[in-house]
Formats: structure tokens, C-alpha cells, sequence
């Protein structure tokens, strides 16, 4: 309890309440090394480890596989191919489409072909060498181009729109066309892939996975296995990151782990070295961007068509979703009355891409951001008042391409209130001065907006459960279906929870996520985490309330609606019992102090066949202005100063949100400057360690970083205490780095023309592009 002065005197509040700044549960852990990962867990003497031996080759068939040495060699215990699985050799989300060995053929360098468990990694990993694998090596896609040309796609070509794009633009008084790419991104979690499976008894299995989605991998282990889903338990307490690389992806090495289990009847443990889980694993997906775009002399958009192409990988996986949510976010703040968007959902023969914070967003909004800066060049015009034009607003401005009506707006406000505080104006105006003045130095800024919708594009995900038992000493014990990966959601249901019974957050104790408690969960994703485990876990907290005071108005003989729960007591009248007392008294008086709770997204529909529908709850804004120094001669760069103003409703957990946009922005910024994916001719990832693949360090935090949570933010939809979702939508600030950088380049050929950056802006693509726009500015 923690007491606080107010003008009516000191009143007492619980400590934790929701929109109250709350540390971490674990951070303490996380930094002293008490937090335990999956493999911290102290190994049983007879526990297995296990090594998965991959594909040399992009695209082949396998002609022969000879494994004996491989089983004779020093320490091994069991081999396991596609021809050991009990049940089906598939762990794919829903297509059908991911072989957990390759059976007779192979597409794509890394992808499993079998594995060795024996006593020692070492060991596993020397004999998996032993093997003799003839291939037969097929043609290889590699590229969004190549796959292109060559037609080759995991599912059709999508369109979306509305109006008449193709009218709109040969009607337009100006008209840009341009094209350019977008890196993928490497999750790069500090912890790796990691699985760990105990036998239990009748053939049953207990998996620890360091998974988003512990029902899926519960449900595809036991497809591999053959048993049903009963048979087999998932649990994790936390990860050490997942940032959607943890969605699908768990299920390869949870499978894996299991079959060893049960085949041998002793543990095994999987974990993935750095290299071997870049090699292995899917990336954000690359996108090839091309648009075609009418407008007037104000700026204001016309008519638009943009046809994105993005790398699939061997798979299906999540990229329908994924490529879809790059649609649903290629208008990003911007009415686009006339538009066509065309999504190729390629597929080459390299990693099956996957799930990676924004979901496609990112990309599909990094698009029209990039055709703002084009027009106002194109117009001669500040960018800033390009985007104003362009907002939605008004009646007849607020439906986009996917037709939902845009009812939460507050793109403008956030823009002038950013503008402002930031001193937009007036820095821009230095920049320039600046740039007048210094001959290879050159200084850049840039404003961006940021419209992410929230819920599942799949409307039967949006739906969660919790399970809460408050014991007779009126402790409490919660769980729900939500995973823990560092991003705060475990402590944010406690709140929730302490806040219905008016009790101290610490007195709720935070569990491991288990299929054993509830049931058919969807994965923790889609930033969508809070909003439905939150209002789970206070369906379940209101049961067990009510419970409690109808227990207390019957024994007290007082009507329900003088019951109340405050500061760690209840009133009954003006009589107060401690929570916990009754609690013992409640017990006595054999009432269930255990429930379940569930909920469901409200509102939301969609017609994928036409790309119709209300597929968000409500959107997340925010805006962000960057600063950047470039060295014209080297390329290098820096971001000096960056102001972020971003909404999240009213906040559950204020600190835990400013971390996430610190730690959103930071990843977008290594997605876009220095996060680079190098694959050669063959298909081979050459990038796939710390010392050729560089994410964002302490030093690359740029030297003043204003972050602010907008004070007026209240979600206007019913949402968990009318807070707004957090995750993902942080990360597309850091489109402002991006074009700051593109600012600055463009000064480099005194702005005469505009750069067009692919990204990742990293130093040599800087300095390609000012060559090219110096060399444009001579002619
Ligand atoms: N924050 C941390 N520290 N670690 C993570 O792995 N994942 C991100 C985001 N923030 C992630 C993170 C992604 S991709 C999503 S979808 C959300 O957290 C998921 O959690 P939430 O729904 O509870 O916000
Ligand atoms: Mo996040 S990409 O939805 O796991």
C-alpha cells in the first residue's frame, strides 16, 4: 500500500495500479542473471543433446543418405529422419507445406534433413558430419526478381482498392513513378531457438519452448508424434526476445525435441548456436516496391496504384497475413480516394520468411512515406505540409482502401503537436542553413506519422483466456494464454488483476504460460497481447469479486452494493475485513475462489476474398521527427537528435511503454540503417553472426531521444481500461531516420534531386547515392 497527499488529505491506493509506472517484474532478474531461460534449467544427468544436420544445397532432390556413421560415432544415441515420424512430417502453421525433415528433397540452404542426439552437443554435432547425402541440384530461385519473372508464388497475387486508380491517374496534373527496395531483418533475440522435452508417462511429453504460441507448438507436436493433443504439455515462463520470430518457427525444434524424448525415454534439449538460428530460421520479408503516383499542385494525392513483391521463402508460413497487413498499411495516415494495391507473395528457394514486429506494416509504410518525400521534391515543398494535405479527415476522407471508416483520428493533432514541440519548423530551417554552409557534411530531418491497426487480420485469433485462483490466505495465483518476452504484458494483467480486487500487484503471483491451464490460446502477437489477456484475466477477477460479495452481503446481511473492494480491504458497509480475511472466511464458507476468464474482440469482420471489411478494432498513432548527420566522402552517419510523441491511450503501465517505444524504434532504426541480409548467388545467408550482421548498440542510441506519451490518448473503443496496444507499432518511427537520411543525401546534390535510398541506408548505400545525386546535380 503506498499513500498519497491529495487535497482531501493522504488517501492509500494499492501499489500497482493500472496507468501507475511499474518496473518490470523481472528486470531485476534480467539483469542479475536470475531470471531463468529454458536453458538455465538445471539438465537432468541423462538428458539428450540434440543437433539438426541442414541442407547444403537451395533447391535439390536427395538421392541417397547414408546415416551409419553418423549412428556408430562416439557419444550418438539416436538418429531421426522424415522416415521416423510417427504421426505427420509437417509444422507448418496452416498450410501443410513445412516438412520437419526434408523427404527427398530440399529448398532451401539450412533446412533440415535429420538429426543426431547423443550425450554431448559436441558430439551431436561431429557425427551429423559423418553423413553421406547425394544431391541432385535443381534450378534455384534465390531472388523477388527471379521468382518473379519466373511466376513462382505461395499463393495468388492480391489486390485491394478502391475508386478508379487507372481514370485517377491519367486524370492527374502531376504524375511520379519509382521503385525501390526494403532489407529484411534478422530477429536477432539475445536468446536462440531452444527446446527442451521431458518423457512422462503412456508416451506423453512435456515440452519447455521458448515459443509466442504455445498452444501451436502443443498442437504440432503432437501432430508429428500422432497422439493426440492431450498427450502432450507446453510451457514457458519468458523468452529472451521473440519479436514475432518465436510465432511459428518454435514448433520445428519443440517437434524435434519431443520425438527424441519419446523415442528414447530420456530428456533432449535443442539449442540453436547464432549461426546456425540465422542460417535456420525465417526473416522479415524483403519487399520490392514500385508505385505510380497523380497528384495536384497542393501536393494532395490523385490516384495511386503501388504493386509490392515481396520474398516468401520456401513456405507458406505466415505470409499471406503478413503481406496482407504490408496492404493494410501501405496508406498509412493518408486518404487515398483512387488506388490499386497489387501483393506478390513470392516464393524462392531460401528460408520460409516469417512474422517480425509490424507484421508487413513496416514495409507497406515505409512505401507512401517515401512517395510523400517524392512529391514535395517533385513540388518543391516542405514534406511536412505534403502529409498535411494527405491526412484523412472529414466525412468524405475517411475510408480506406480496405473500406473501414477511420472513426479514431488523431493524426493531426499528434502532427501539429510534434511540430511544435520539436521545433520542426524552425530546425529545418538550420538544417538548410547548415548545409549552405558545410561542404561535406550534410544535415537531414524528417517528420513521419505512424497508423498501425490493431487486432488479428484472422478474426478468430482475436480471442484469449486466463485462469485466477485467489487461496484461502488471499494470495493470488494468475495465469492466462499470454507469453512473455520482455515486453511487460505479465506485468500489465497483474495490474489489471490487482486493481479489480483492490489488492497489492505484489501479491498476485505471475505464472509460466501453460497449455495445461488454458486451452487454445492464440500466440502472443500482433501487439494484441494486453488488450485481450488483460480483459481475460479481469472477466475471470470479476467472477471470483462477485463471489466474494455476494459471500459477504449474505453473511453480513447488507445488500451487494454496499460490498466494496479498496486498498487491500473490504467494506462491508462501514465494517472493514481485510482481502485476505475474507478470503479465509469465503473458503470456510466453501465458495470457489477459482475461475476462468474469456474474451473476444468485438466489431470485427473481413472478406478476404475481397479485401473488405473492419479487419482492426481501432488504429495506434504516432509521429516522430529525426536528425541526421551525414559524412558525404564516407558515407557514415549519425542520428543526433530524434522526438517521438506516440499514443497509448491511457497507458496501463507508462514506464513499460516508453520502453517499448525506445526499444521499437531503436530495431526499426537497425532495420533501416545498419541491419543488412547478404545472401550470394546460390541461396546462402552470408551474413549470419554479430561480426557481418550489425543490429543497433548502446553508442547507435541517438544522443538526445525525447520520447513522450500523448497526454490526451484515450482508446476511443472499449479496450482494457481504455489503454491502446504498444508492440509493434514504435518500430515505423524509425521511417523518420530513414528519410532524414534521404534529406541529407539530397543536400549533397543541393537538392536538385531527390535520393532514392534503398534500404537499409547503410554507409555504402549513403554513399552510392550521393555520388549519384552529386553526379546529377553537374549534368
Ligand atoms: N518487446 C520485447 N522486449 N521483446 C519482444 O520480443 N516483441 C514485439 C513487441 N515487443 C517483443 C517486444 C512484438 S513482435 C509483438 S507482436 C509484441 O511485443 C507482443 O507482445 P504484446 O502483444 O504483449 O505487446
Ligand atoms: Mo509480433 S510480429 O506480431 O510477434
Amino acid at each position: 500500500m503506498v499513500e498519497r497527499e491529495t487535497e482531501a488529505g493522504t488517501v492509500s491506493e494499492i501499489k500497482g495500479a493500472v496507468h501507475k509506472e511499474l518496473k518490470h517484474d523481472s528486470a531485476h532478474k534480467h539483469v542479475s542473471g536470475d531470471a531463468i531461460y529454458i536453458d538455465d534449467m538445471p539438465e537432468p544427468k541423462d538428458m539428450l543433446h540434440i543437433y539438426a544436420a541442414m541442407s547444403e544445397h537451395a533447391h535439390a532432390r536427395i538421392t541417397a543418405m547414408d546415416l551409419g556413421a553418423v549412428k556408430a560415432a562416439k557419444g550418438v544415441v539416436c538418429v531421426i529422419t522424415a522416415e521416423d515420424i510417427p504421426g505427420h512430417n509437417d509444422v507448418s502453421p496452416f498450410a501443410g507445406d513445412d516438412p520437419l525433415f526434408a523427404d527427398g528433397l530440399v529448398e532451401y540452404i539450412g533446412q533440415p534433413i535429420f538429426a543426431v542426439a547423443a550425450t554431448s552437443i559436441e558430439a551431436a554435432r561431429a557425427a551429423a558430419k559423418l553423413a553421406q547425402v547425394d544431391y541432385e541440384a535443381l534450378p534455384a530461385l534465390t531472388t523477388i526478381d527471379a521468382a518473379l519473372e519466373a511466376g513462382s508464388a505461395i499463393e495468388p497475387m492480391q489486390t485491394m482498392g478502391q475508386g478508379n486508380a487507372t481514370a485517377a491517374l491519367e486524370a492527374s496534373p502531376n504524375r511520379l513513378t519509382g521503385s525501390f527496395r526494403i532489407g529484411g531483418q534478422d530477429h536477432f533475440y539475445l536468446e536462440g531457438q531452444i527446446a527442451f522435452a521431458k518423457p512422462e508417462e503412456d508416451g506423453d511429453v512435456h515440452v519447455f519452448s521458448s515459443t509466442q504460441h504455445p498452444s501451436e507448438v502443443q498442437h504440432l507436436v503432437a501432430h508429428v508424434l500422432g497422439t493426440p493433443t492431450n498427450a502432450v504439455t507446453v510451457e514457458v515462463r519468458r523468452m529472451g526476445g521473440g519479436f514475432g520470430g518465436k510465432e511459428t518457427h518454435p514448433a520445428m525444434f519443440a517437434a524435434m525435441a519431443a520425438l527424441v524424448a519419446v523415442k528414447t525415454g530420456r530428456p533432449a534439449k535443442l539449442r540453436l548456436d547464432r549461426d546456425d538460428d540465422m542460417i535456420m530460421t525465417g526473416k522479415r520479408h524483403d519487399f520490392r516496391y514500385d508505385y505510380d503516383v497523380g497528384f495536384d499542385d497542393e501536393g494532395r494525392i490523385t490516384g495511386m496504384a503501388i504493386e509490392m513483391a515481396s520474398r516468401c521463402g520456401r513456405s507458406t508460413d505466415l505470409s499471406p497475413a503478413i503481406n496482407d497487413r504490408a496492404m493494410f498499411h501501405a496508406d498509412n495516415c493518408y486518404y487515398l480516394s483512387d488506388v490499386e494495391i497489387k501483393s506478390h507473395r513470392l516464393k524462392t528457394h531460401t528460408v520460409s520468411n516469417t512474422a517480425f514486429r509490424g507484421f508487413g506494416g513496416p514495409q507497406g509504410m515505409l512505401g507512401i512515406e517515401c512517395v510523400m518525400d517524392e512529391i514535395a521534391h517533385h513540388l518543391g515543398k516542405d514534406p511536412l505540409q505534403v502529409r498535411r494535405v494527405n491526412l484523412y479527415g472529414g466525412e468524405s476522407r475517411n475510408t480506406t482502401p480496405f473500406g473501414m471508416t477511420v472513426e479514431d483520428n488523431i493524426a493531426p493533432a499528434l502532427l501539429d503537436a510534434l511540430a511544435e514541440s520539436a521545433e520542426y519548423e524552425r530546425r529545418r530551417a538550420g538544417v538548410r542553413a547548415f548545409n549552405a554552409k558545410s561542404p561535406y557534411l550534410k544535415k537531414g530531418i524528417a517528420l513521419t506519422l505512424v497508423k498501425f491497426g490493431i487486432s488479428f487480420t484472422t478474426t478468430h485469433l482475436n480471442q484469449a483466456g486466463a485462469l485466477v485462483h485467489v487461496y484461502a490466505d488471499g494470495s493470488v495465483h494468475l495465469n492466462h494464454g499470454g507469453t512473455e518476452m520482455g515486453q511487460g504484458l505479465f506485468v500489465k494483467v497483474a495490474q489489471v488483476v490487482a486493481e479489480e480486487f483492490q489488492i497489492d500487484v505484489d501479491r498476485i503471483k505471475i505464472t509460466a504460460t501453460t497449455t495445461a491451464k488454458v486451452p487454445n490460446t492464440s500466440a502472443t502477437a500482433a501487439s494484441s497481447g494486453s488488450d485481450l489477456n488483460g480483459m481475460a484475466a479481469l472477466d475471470a477477477a470479476r467472477k471470483i469479486k462477485a463471489r466474494l460479495t455476494e459471500f459477504a452481503a449474505k453473511k453480513y446481511d447488507c445488500p451487494k452494493d454496499r460490498v466494496t473492494f479498496r486498498n487491500n480491504n473490504v467494506y462491508v458497509e462501514n465494517k472493514e475485513i481485510p482481502f485476505a480475511d475474507l478470503a479465509r472466511e469465503a473458503y470456510l464458507g466453501r465458495v470457489s475462489l477459482s475461475a476462468t476468464g474469456f474474451y473476444k474482440t468485438p466489431k470485427i469482420h473481413y472478406d478476404r476474398s475481397r479485401h473488405k471489411g473492419r479487419p482492426f478494432l481501432y488504429f495506434c498513432y504516432g509521429a516522430a521527427v529525426s536528425e541526421v548527420l551525414i559524412d558525404t566522402l564516407t558515407g557514415e552517419y549519425k542520428v543526433e537528435r530524434v522526438d517521438i510523441l506516440h499514443d497509448t491511450g491511457r497507458s496501463l503501465n507508462p514506464a513499460i511503454d516508453k520502453g517499448q517505444i525506445e526499444g521499437g524504434f531503436i530495431q526499426g532504426m537497425g532495420w533501416l540503417t545498419t541491419e543488412e541480409l547478404v545472401y550470394d548467388e546460390d541461396g546462402r545467408l552470408r551474413t549470419h553472426a554479430p561480426s557481418t550482421y550489425k543490429i543497433p548498440a548502446c553508442s547507435d542510441r541517438p544522443e538526445h531521444l525525447n520520447i513522450e506519451l500523448y497526454k490526451k490518448g484515450r482508446n476511443v473503443e472499449a479496450t482494457i481500461h481504455r489503454s491502446k496496444a504498444v508492440g509493434e507499432p514504435p518500430f515505423m518511427l524509425a521511417n523518420s531516420v530513414f528519410l532524414a537520411i534521404a534529406d541529407a543525401v539530397s543536400a549533397a546534390g543541393d537538392y536538385k534531386t531527390r535520393a532514392t535510398l534503398n534500404a537499409p541506408a547503410t554507409p555504402e548505400e549513403v554513399l552510392k547515392a550521393v555520388m549519384s545525386v552529386k553526379r546529377q546535380a553537374k549534368n
